[in-house]
Formats: C-alpha cells, sequence, structure tokens
C-alpha cells in the first residue's frame, strides 16, 4: 500500500466530530477503499478543553487553522469551521498556498469566494473538494461532476434547507402557525445560530449558487441568487395550497435562459404528488435534469454529523485514490461570468390578498391585474366575519415582473389591506 494520506482537520464540532468516529470506526474499510491508510495528524478548534466524546489524543494540537493549514505534515486540509470569512477563509488561502488539497462542508465560503480559491488551487495543481456542502449526505457534487458530465445540464432544483422544510411540514401536520412551528425548530436545535440564514433562503442560496456553477459551466455568483425567504407563509396558504393539490416548499431553481442564468431560491407551489410535494421533515432533495439523461432525483439526509461526514470521508477516499477534478468540473479558468437573468422564466402564481369587503373591490383588482396583461385563471374568496375579506387569485402564466406591476398598482386601488403574498407555482 502507498503511504498514508495525512489530513489537518479543523472544526471539531458536528461535523468535524462525525467525521473523526467515521475514520476511528471504519479505518480498514477506508484504507482498502482509498488504496492507502487515511491518518489524522492534527486538529485545531477554539476550545482545546471541551469534552467531545472522543479520544483524540492521538492526534497533535493546534491553535490556530492557519498553522495547521500549513503544516508539513498534512497532505489535506479538512476545513469544517464554518463561515465565509475570518479563520475558515485565511485557513483555506494558508493551505493551497502552502501546497495542500482542500476538503470543507462550507458552503458560505465557496458560495461568496469560489472563483478566486478555485483559481488558487488549481493553479498550485491543487483540489478543493465539498460534497458536504450542498444537502449533506446527497452524492449531487459527485452526480453533477461526474455521473452527468456529459449532458447539458437544463435545469437543477432542490429543497436545500431541511429546516425550512421542517417548519413547512410541521406547519401543515399539526395546524400550527409559523411563529410556533419556527420557536419549536428552536428549541430542538435546528437552526443556524442567525436563524435567518436558514429562514431567508441564504443557507439555501448558497447551495443553490454551488450546483448553478457547475452545472452552467458558471463562475459562482451568490449575488445573482434572488432570495425570498418563508417568514410570510401562513397556515391558511398552506391549506389553500393543499386544496388545490399543491405543497409549499422553499425550492431553488437555477436554468439557463434566453436572458442568461436565472437563479432563485423562494417558496413555492408544487404538486403534492410529485416527489418534491411529498418531501417530508428535514429531508432534502435535489433534481438534476439533463438533455440525454432526462430527470434525476435525488433523496436523502441534508445535515447532521453522520451524512455530512459520510460526505467529507468520500471527497478524502477521492484524493487518496488519486482522483483529481477541477473544483467546478471544469478548469476555473474556462468557468464563464454569467449574466444573471432576473425571473425571467414565466410560470402561474397564487396570489392571496386582503381586501375591503365593499362592492367593486375585486373588480378594482381584477383590472390591475388586467392591465399588466395577467390573465386570472382561478379565484376564490373564502368564509370571513368581518370587513376584511381574504381572497386567492391564481394566474395564468406570466412573468414576476409583470406581477410586481400590478402588486405596486395594487396599492392605487385602495381597497387592498395588506401586503399581497405571491407564491410561484412551479412545474416540477
Ligand atoms: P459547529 O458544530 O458549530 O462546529 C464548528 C467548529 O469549528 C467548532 O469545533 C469550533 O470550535 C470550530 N471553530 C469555529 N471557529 C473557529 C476558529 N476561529 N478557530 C478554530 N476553530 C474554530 O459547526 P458544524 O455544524 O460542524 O459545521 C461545520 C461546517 O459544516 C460549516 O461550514 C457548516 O455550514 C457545514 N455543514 C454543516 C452541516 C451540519 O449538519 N451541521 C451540514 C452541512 C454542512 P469549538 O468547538 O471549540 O467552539
Ligand atoms: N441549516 C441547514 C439546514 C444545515 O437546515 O439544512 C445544513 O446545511
Amino acid at each position: 500500500m502507498s503511504k498514508p494520506l495525512r489530513l489537518g482537520i479543523a472544526g471539531l464540532g458536528t461535523v468535524g466530530c462525525g467525521l473523526i468516529r467515521q475514520l476511528q470506526t471504519h479505518p480498514d474499510l477506508i484504507a482498502a477503499r482509498a488504496g492507502r491508510a487515511i491518518e489524522i495528524a492534527a486538529i485545531s478548534a477554539r476550545s482545546r478543553d471541551k469534552d467531545r466524546g472522543l479520544d483524540l489524543s492521538a492526534y497533535e494540537w493546534e491553535d490556530d487553522p492557519v498553522a495547521l493549514a500549513a503544516r508539513a505534515d498534512i497532505d489535506v486540509f479538512v476545513e469544517l469551521m464554518g463561515g465565509s470569512e475570518g479563520s475558515a477563509k485565511a485557513a483555506t488561502e494558508a493551505a493551497i498556498a502552502a501546497g495542500k488539497d482542500v476538503v470543507t462542508a462550507n458552503k458560505a465560503l465557496l458560495a461568496i469566494h469560489g472563483q478566486p480559491l478555485a483559481l488558487a488551487a488549481e493553479a498550485a495543481g491543487k483540489v478543493i473538494r465539498f460534497e458536504a456542502a450542498v444537502a449533506g449526505g446527497i452524492p449531487v457534487i459527485k452526480s453533477l461532476t461526474e455521473g452527468l458530465a456529459g449532458n447539458q445540464i437544463t435545469r437543477v432544483m432542490g429543497v436545500m434547507n431541511g429546516t425550512c422544510n421542517y417548519i413547512l411540514t410541521r406547519m401543515e401536520s399539526a395546524g400550527l402557525p409559523y411563529a410556533e412551528v419556527f420557536e419549536e425548530a428552536r428549541q430542538l436545535g435546528y437552526l443556524e445560530a442567525d436563524p435567518n440564514l436558514d429562514v431567508g433562503g441564504i443557507d439555501a442560496g448558497h447551495k443553490l449558487a454551488l450546483l448553478a456553477a457547475i452545472a452552467f459551466g458558471a463562475q459562482v455568483d451568490f449575488d445573482a441568487v434572488e432570495l425570498e425567504g418563508i417568514g410570510s407563509i401562513t397556515i391558511e396558504d398552506i391549506r389553500q395550497a393543499d386544496d388545490m393539490g399543491y405543497k409549499i416548499k422553499l425550492l431553488g431553481v437555477a436554468q439557463m435562459t434566453g436572458r442568461g442564468l436565472e437563479q432563485r431560491m423562494s417558496p413555492c407551489l408544487v404538486p403534492a404528488t410529485s416527489p418534491l410535494g411529498q418531501l417530508q421533515g428535514g429531508t432534502n432533495m435535489v433534481v438534476l435534469e439533463g438533455d440525454a439523461v432526462g430527470q434525476i432525483v435525488l433523496r436523502g439526509a441534508g445535515a447532521g454529523a453522520g451524512p455530512t461526514a459520510s460526505a467529507v470521508a468520500g471527497d478524502i477516499i477521492d484524493i487518496a485514490r488519486g482522483f483529481r477534478a477541477p473544483t467546478f468540473g471544469q478548469p476555473a479558468t474556462s468557468l464563464r461570468k454569467m449574466r444573471a437573468a432576473r425571473a425571467a422564466v414565466p410560470a402561474p402564481y397564487y396570489l392571496r390578498l386582503t381586501l375591503q369587503d365593499k362592492p367593486g373591490a375585486l373588480a378594482k383588482v381584477a383590472r390591475a391585474l388586467g392591465e399588466s396583461g395577467i390573465s386570472i385563471n382561478r379565484m376564490r374568496q373564502y368564509d370571513h366575519a368581518d370587513v376584511a375579506a381574504p381572497v386567492l387569485i391564481v394566474t395564468h402564466k406570466t412573468t414576476r415582473a409583470a406581477l410586481d406591476e400590478a402588486i405596486a398598482a395594487f396599492a392605487e386601488t385602495g381597497v387592498v389591506m395588506s401586503d399581497p403574498v405571491a407564491i410561484r407555482i412551479e412545474a416540477v
């Protein structure tokens, strides 16, 4: 067998400890598959004294992850600290400068700094692997960069934030309002330290930006992702969607349009009978569409120690085997800076409005839609006890720009009592 592959691991939290546990549990199996032993040379975290429920005594300790990244006795720097800036960025740059390969689970770092990091790594003849950064245990990066490499990818979709899917499906199953389920998710430890990363769609937006870069040969561009979180979704929206045969999901979609690359992460209605519509709880699902392969659906755990460590270990084993692919599936120098197409692809929309219950109110809203070129498919006013009438409208296909124009015109009607909720109906 060749000489062992030696790791420096920075970050001993959920994922770091999950990885070490996996390496300690299956050393022989992993060595057999990798063709060489995989050894941990040194580790780093903020606190040296914390009990992490693991025997770490065999590994050298570094207080500074940047020093760890540059150690002469490591081949691969494994970055499991998180964050797009600070130590994660500095240590990853230091590792590349010191001639190390890098494995990371850090979607924020790569969604924001992926292009310069990939350029630096490839110029140095090194690889950056990040399977765990997107949809945790689901091997979606491998699927795109290897198994589907011969396809022109036409669309990438996914539910890639388990916390949001937990909140939306729990609201539905328990009939609870958003605020109550949000609090429940907090108590269960599902939410990131900054919950807006989850419910604001940012975490899932990072993941979508990474997939879009690989799928469309683009320079990763998180700023081009249109983001909308789940905070405005009510139990009433979920019930009405259900009644019409749909489920509401925080759905990421990336596709190439005549006007450029469209990337959006927003609540969408999807058919209740579709695989995405049936996705329950904290599970993730990624749907890939290619010209030759058609549609592929990948489903599994998007977070947690085991699933995430599984993906990190797979990347490390690939490096041990000598498998070396460019970070985003093709040389970083060949990735194109894409024009961002915003809301270019038309779709039907679900609209929820609260109108003053007086003669002519509905007609004013219908006229505003008509003047923006939007045709109504279905409309319903449901039971109400006071002067505020809840109205639902499903439009025929329209663009988000036309809808925004109509929504702006609603304000002029004087009959719309609260901010309208507009949710795209995605054909999946
Ligand atoms: P975590 O539990 O919060 O652990 C972070 C670890 O990094 C801790 O051990 C912490 O040290 C260490 N750390 C933080 N800042 C540091 C610094 N400046 N210097 C040295 N060590 C530092 O985080 P995690 O959940 O394992 O996530 C790690 C990465 O994986 C993140 O990029 C995350 O987005 C990604 N990820 C996580 C999951 C998941 O299910 N958790 C899934 C997919 C991807 P102390 O322990 O001493 O405080
Ligand atoms: N906060 C993320 C989620 C963790 O809920 O899916 C994994 O990235």
